[in-house]
């Protein structure tokens, strides 16, 4: 029985959740989008803290918009700088004292097991929003309930990320989940950005579909269903002249789309640089703009039943 087991609890990693809790959330998304009106019970009288020390805009303001719409309240800051942490106050300060002010707190940091962390000290729920370079976990139920909702189904798909491998929280989560699901993975990234070694032993114990490669050739893209682009991201770099020979190694333009099925599902967490040309943003095939609005909806669900409230 899953109903229910969700309250109180944290969300740090994807990996803590079974496959039957991923699809509980999926089906319970669903179920708030049918609730019209009925939605803005699930959180009222309740508070979301969100706790940003890392820029952000589809992480924070989906969680704000969230929680508006299931009619709770939301306090928070979106800068260190903004905070006590300015004046010296300790992470485990910070959420011992919010966890007072807040039922739930969504949080990001960039330092990796930051929302681990938290957890210890926090009497309300932690969600985690980003740790660095290491988990995204409410961007990859995002991601789920839009394969759910664009393909139907996560079973037997083929799926191709291409990027920041080593860098890319948002594949690092959502790769160990698929492989769950028998989704067969290529992995397309700039030596160097390859995926990390923490990932491929999960991938391998697993027993996942997976290839790696550097060059992008136009026909690796033929047999794809998804294809999961991301940004090289110049702040995990330590040198300017390295993220500058990296940052344009590919670039997803109507061109190379020629040689993907028609159906090809283009998703990118978002934010973009240069490596899907705004041409593809008018095609069908380019689900990013949805998958953030799923992501949304995603992140009401994971509210309302961390608050125990569906
Ligand atoms: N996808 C994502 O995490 O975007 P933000 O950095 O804008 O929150």
């Amino acid at each position: 029985m899953i109903m229910g087991s969700f309250t109180g609890r944290h969300i740090i990693d994807t990996a803590d959740l079974s496959n039957e809790e991923i699809l509980y959330l999926v089906d319970t998304a669903n179920a708030i989008q049918n609730m019209g009106e009925k939605a803005l019970d699930l959180a009222r009288g309740k508070t979301l803290a969100t706790l940003f020390w890392e820029p952000s805009t589809r992480t924070r303001l989906s969680f704000e918009a969230a929680m508006f719409n299931i009619g709770g309240q939301v306090l928070g800051f979106s800068e260190a700088q903004s905070s006590s942490v300015s004046k010296g106050e300790t992470l485990a300060d910070t959420i011992k004292t919010v966890s007072q002010y807040a039922d739930i707190i969504a949080m990001r940091h960039p330092m990796e097991g930051s929302a681990l962390a938290a957890s210890h000290f926090s009497d309300s729920p932690i969600i985690n929003g980003g740790d660095g370079a290491h988990l995204h976990p409410t961007q990859t139920m995002g991601d789920i309930y839009t394969l759910f909702k664009e393909k139907g189904r996560l079973e037997g798909l083929k799926v191709g990320f291409l990027g920041d491998m080593l860098f890319g929280r948002t594949i690092h989560t959502l790769a160990r989940v698929l492989a769950r699901f028998g989704v067969e993975m290529t992995f397309f990234s700039p030596e160097g950005l390859n995926i990390p070694s923490y990932v491929r032993a999960d991938l391998e114990e697993k027993n996942a579909t997976f290839s790696e490669f550097t060059d992008l050739e136009p026909t690796a893209l033929k047999d794809l269903d998804m294809l999961y682009v991301t940004r090289i991201q110049k702040e995990r770099f330590f040198s300017e002249e390295e993220y500058l020979r990296k940052k344009n190694s590919y670039v997803i333009n109507r061109k190379i789309l020629e040689n993907a099925k028609n159906d090809l599902l283009v998703l990118h967490p978002l934010p973009r640089n240069e490596e899907i040309s705004t041409d593809v943003d008018a095609l069908p095939n380019a689900g990013y703009f949805r998958q953030a609005k799923y992501g949304l909806q995603m992140r009401m669900a994971i509210i309302a039943s961390c608050l125990g409230r569906i």
